[in-house]
């Protein structure tokens, strides 16, 4: 296992204010991002907005700006909703900025060199919603297959000659069969590739918000291929000698909606094979949610707002329901109820009560101390080595970015404890074998510091008030501190008064 991880998010249009869609991709990068970091890995995450081509400069012009105070002013949103939902991201690329310039240019020249660029005239159609062009037969009355309008342009521009490509990519899909993921996606874009590929137009004539051809300033850059190259300007490309480009690229992983994977898994190792530079490791295509049923729309009002989410329900409460109901790469359907009741019985009853009843139980019966436990029997054994086993069950599941199967896992032990409460009724113990208690609640609290340590990266508050609550030092909070025995609780430390960490929802009474 290598000891760096670069997880990336697509960078955002500024056209359009903060959703559901855009918290839920960066939310599954910064658990990926927490993950590893606790997994002793040096981690690179990377976000930003994407703010050139057609669709910002109309939504620019919309607004009565020009588009560089106007994309000043918007990329702020995308900022702060990463603040308000805390993502961790080491940085946040914006493709106005000049690093990124100098990194796309300086692409171009490679394609350019390599003889994979040359000059023509596109006629064909172009969506500006998608910022895509597509095939005639992929347009059905009149719409492209997102649905979205197209347009007929004619104009002078680059195409790079994708066409030659086709037979580099199906053996790179072959090679590495889990470059793209989910496999149904995987088999989607191997049929797409199968079919043969035109050569893409690379440039536009007709508007001028984008970044100059090299040497042809007539013509702006084709703001996808702009906009994928910010995974390689945020390690410092072009200058490959550079420690954040020899450590970080290959990138592990471009997190993407499904809408956008052709741009990734086609286009983005094309464009990187032909410059020389090696593709990435993984592209990951996450399904889209609907709400209560309904497809997320504008103009039917229906738009989920990451930060009255997060205000209804809590934050940890709120991630973990989008990353726990649905199997990540699928569908999902964001409902209150069955948000509701995600919060309540998996948080406030599994994991929470657990959680307090056993530190309140310590704070009562133990003099505010973890305990001194005398021999373990089987029972508590098989218990600790249950959340033991958690680190390399988790590990193997987010190695695959199956965050439900993590979650399961992890749940499954909380069952497990919540079993193991009842049956050993350490209240009874407290008049019956006081020295069997204190055994019973260590292991309790030692079990619930294994859990904690590895919800860390899903339930990220919660998690860290309850090491507080076990006195858990800062240090010792790492993946390799699960199951290793010196990281145990030490008999007799003090430990603080417990505190509830997952409030229950209450329905209004009206
Ligand atoms: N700018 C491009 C990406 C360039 S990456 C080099 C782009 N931007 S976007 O703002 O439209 O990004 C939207 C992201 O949010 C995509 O990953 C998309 O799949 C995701 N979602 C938009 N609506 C969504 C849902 N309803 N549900 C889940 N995700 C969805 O595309």
């Amino acid at each position: 296992m290598s000891d760096r991880y670069y997880v990336t998010t697509p960078i955002y249009y500024v056209n359009d204010s903060p959703h559901i869609g855009h918290a839920y991709t960066t939310l599954a990068c910064d658990a990926l991002a927490r993950f590893m970091r606790l997994d002793g890995r040096e981690v690179r995450f990377l976000t930003g907005t994407d703010e050139h081509g057609q669709k910002v400069a109309q939504a620019a012009r919309a607004h009565g700006l020009d588009p560089q105070s106007f994309t000043d002013q918007v990329s702020t949103r995308f900022r702060d909703l990463a603040d308000a939902w805390k993502f961790t991201h080491d940085d946040f690329i914006r493709t106005t900025e000049d690093r990124h310039v100098r990194a796309v240019q300086a692409l171009w020249a490679k394609l350019e060199a390599s003889g994979d660029i040359y000059l023509g005239t596109y006629a064909g159609w172009y969506s500006v919603r998608d910022e895509a062009f597509w095939a005639e037969n992929e347009i059905h009355d009149g719409l492209a297959p997102s649905g979205a309008p197209v347009e007929w342009v004619e104009e002078p521009s680059y195409f790079f000659r994708l066409s030659a490509w086709a037979e580099r990519l199906l053996e790179h899909y072959r090679a590495n069969p889990d470059f793209i993921l989910p496999e149904a996606r995987r088999n989607e874009v191997v049929r797409f590739v199968e079919g043969g590929l035109h050569d893409l137009s690379v440039s536009r004539t007709s508007f001028d918000w984008g970044i100059p051809v090299p040497g042809d300033p007539d013509h702006v850059i084709y703001v996808w291929l702009d906009a994928l190259t910010n995974y390689l300007s945020a390690v410092g490309y072009p200058d490959t000698a550079a420690r954040d480009y020899e450590r970080f690229w290959p990138a592990d992983i471009h997190m993407v909606g499904k809408d956008i994977l052709r741009f990734h898994a086609v286009y983005w190792p094309a464009f990187l094979m032909a410059a020389g530079v090696a593709p990435p490791r993984r592209v990951f295509a996450h399904g889209w949610w609907t709400n209560e049923g309904q497809k997320i729309s504008k103009s039917l009002g229906n738009v989920i707002e990451p930060h009255e989410l997060v205000a209804t329900y809590g934050l940890d409460q709120v991630r973990y329901f989008l990353l726990r109901e649905v199997p990540f790469g699928q569908d999902g359907d964001f409902s209150h109820r069955a948000m509701v009741h995600r919060m309540n019985a998996d948080l406030a009853n599994d994991y929470g009560n657990l959680a307090q009843r056993a530190l309140s139980m310590v704070h009562k019966n133990c003099a505010a101390a973890v305990p001194e436990p005398a021999a373990f029997d089987a029972a508590d054994t098989a218990l600790l080595d249950a959340a033991a086993a958690l680190r390399d069950a988790t590990r193997a599941h987010m190695e695959v970015q199956a965050f439900h199967k993590g979650l399961e896992a992890i749940w499954a032990v909380v069952g497990d404890a919540n079993r193991y409460v009842d049956a050993q009724a350490p209240w009874v113990l407290k008049k019956s074998d006081p020295a069997r208690m204190r055994t019973v609640l260590y292991t309790l609290a030692e079990t619930v510091r294994r859990l904690a340590v590895v919800t860390q990266a899903f339930v990220p508050d919660a998690s860290a008030r309850l090491l507080d609550q076990l006195a858990v030092p800062a240090e010792a909070r790492l993946l390799a501190h699960v199951g290793d025995p010196a990281a145990r609780l030490r008999p007799g430390t003090p430990l603080p008064r417990p505190e509830g960490v997952f409030p229950r929802y209450v329905e209004d009474a009206a």
